[in-house]
């Protein structure tokens, strides 16, 4: 018997909880205010205009269908991206976010010339370990929070991207870092492109929260499309999962930058190659919808408008958030709840008090390896309620 997955594993220990007030902090999925999962309207439009359109159900190309790969590339890299223009690049339709970094760590672990290294932020979602170790790459790591500050450790990232071995693989979080929600600013970005330049390394961008951190599909493609801009030939995976909502459909992208477009023919030819015997072919269902949405103007327009709605939701419940716990007589500093972005929080909190946490009120968190715990603000139905049972509970603990 293998351990379960830490993050799958509250789930399972949620649904096994049968107190009536139980809570799941810990899985990666927007709700609405009654704690349900959410469906975009532009999603359910979309539905119907592919129903009415009595599809046939043929497999799709290796790599996916054509419409989705071009839009998908083109709202990661802005639709006038010189790129696009001189088809130096090669997008294929993956599994979803998931499914696109792991097509990503084999044609690595085939192809990559340089070391077999791939340094991740410290820490990283807990899914990219495994991916990429079981893809026969190695694990390596470089700083990225700060636990003194409940931030980015600016710095400290900078002095160890410095020190990578030359032709290592460096994964970036596009944004809405997974799980600390802590991003680089804009100028901080710019230091890391040039140092990562200097070093020479290959830069894996994973972008799953496009949309989700500000409410702006450009404003969080920005990183992606500066390193771009600074002549890295970036790797690129996408994840139509939280901007759509469409989790269950497994719907990504995965992007090679390439130096012309001969190199962008042979990389494909490899790609096909490499998913053939893996899946075959990806599925039609959610690409069809993501399509009709960013090719459908009013559809687009109304996902737009979605999309900032989720991520303005989610920056409003992590300020309420703060007000209720200083309401409830918290007289801890939560301002790094308000300063961090997307859908995940580093609290602070200890896995001891998570443990405490879980046995007096019954809430399950996620406790990770740097004994900070993750939790979702988006999925807080009843923020009164959470706020007052946090306020209590900090005063016993703290
Ligand atoms: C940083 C990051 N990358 C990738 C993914 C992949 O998600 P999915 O496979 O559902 O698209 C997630 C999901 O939580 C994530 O947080």
């Amino acid at each position: 018997m293998g351990p379960p997955d830490p993050i799958l594993g509250v789930t399972e220990a949620f649904k096994r909880d049968t107190n009536p007030k139980k809570m799941n902090l810990g899985v990666g999925a927007y709700r609405d205010d009654k704690g349900k999962p959410f469906v975009l309207s532009c999603v359910r439009k979309a539905e119907a205009l592919i129903a009415a359109k009595q599809l046939d159900k043929e497999y799709l190309p290796i790599g996916g269908l054509g419409d989705f790969t071009k839009a998908c590339a083109q709202l990661a890299l802005g639709a006038n991206n010189e790129v696009l223009s001189s088809g130096r690049n090669i997008t294929v339709q993956t599994i979803s976010g998931t499914g696109s970094l792991r097509i990503g760590a084999n044609f690595l672990s085939r192809f990559h010339g340089g070391s077999r290294d791939v340094y991740l932020p410290k820490p990283s979602w807990g899914n990219h370990t495994p991916i990429f170790r079981d893809a026969g790459m190695q694990l390596k790591a470089y700083r990225y929070y700060d636990p003194s500050t409940c931030g980015f450790d600016f710095r400290g990232a900078l002095e160890d991207i410095s020190k990578i071995p030359e032709q290592s693989v460096i994964l970036l979080h596009a944004c809405a870092h997974n799980p600390t929600g802590v991003d680089p600013k804009q100028e901080q970005w710019k230091e890391i492109s040039d140092i990562v330049k200097k070093r020479n390394l290959l830069v894996f961008f994973d972008m799953a929260y496009q949309g989700f951190a500000s409410g702006d599909i450009d404003r969080d493609a920005w990183a992606v499309r500066y390193f771009i801009e600074q002549g890295h030939n970036i790797l690129l995976s996408q994840s139509f999962a939280k901007n759509m909502g469409l989790y269950g459909e497994r719907v990504g992208g995965f992007t090679v930058v390439c130096k012309d477009i001969e190199e962008s023919k042979r990389v494909e030819s490899q790609l096909k190659i490499l998913i053939r015997p893996i899946y075959s072919n990806p599925p039609m269902n959610g690409a069809r919808i993501a399509t009709t949405i960013l090719n459908t103007p009013e559809l687009r327009l109304l996902w737009l408008e979605e999309v900032h709605g989720m991520a303005n939701r989610i920056i409003k419940m992590r300020e309420q958030l703060v007000a209720g716990l200083k309401k409830s007589g918290s007289s801890h500093n939560w301002q790094h709840v308000i300063d961090q972005i997307g859908m995940f929080c580093f609290t602070g909190l200890k896995p001891e008090q998570v443990s405490k946490h879980k046995k007096v009120y019954n809430t399950l968190m996620c406790s990770d390896l740097i004994n900070i715990i993750a939790f979702i603000v988006s999925t807080m139905c009843d923020l009164s309620v959470f706020a007052s049972v946090m306020g209590k509970y900090v005063q016993a603990i703290c």
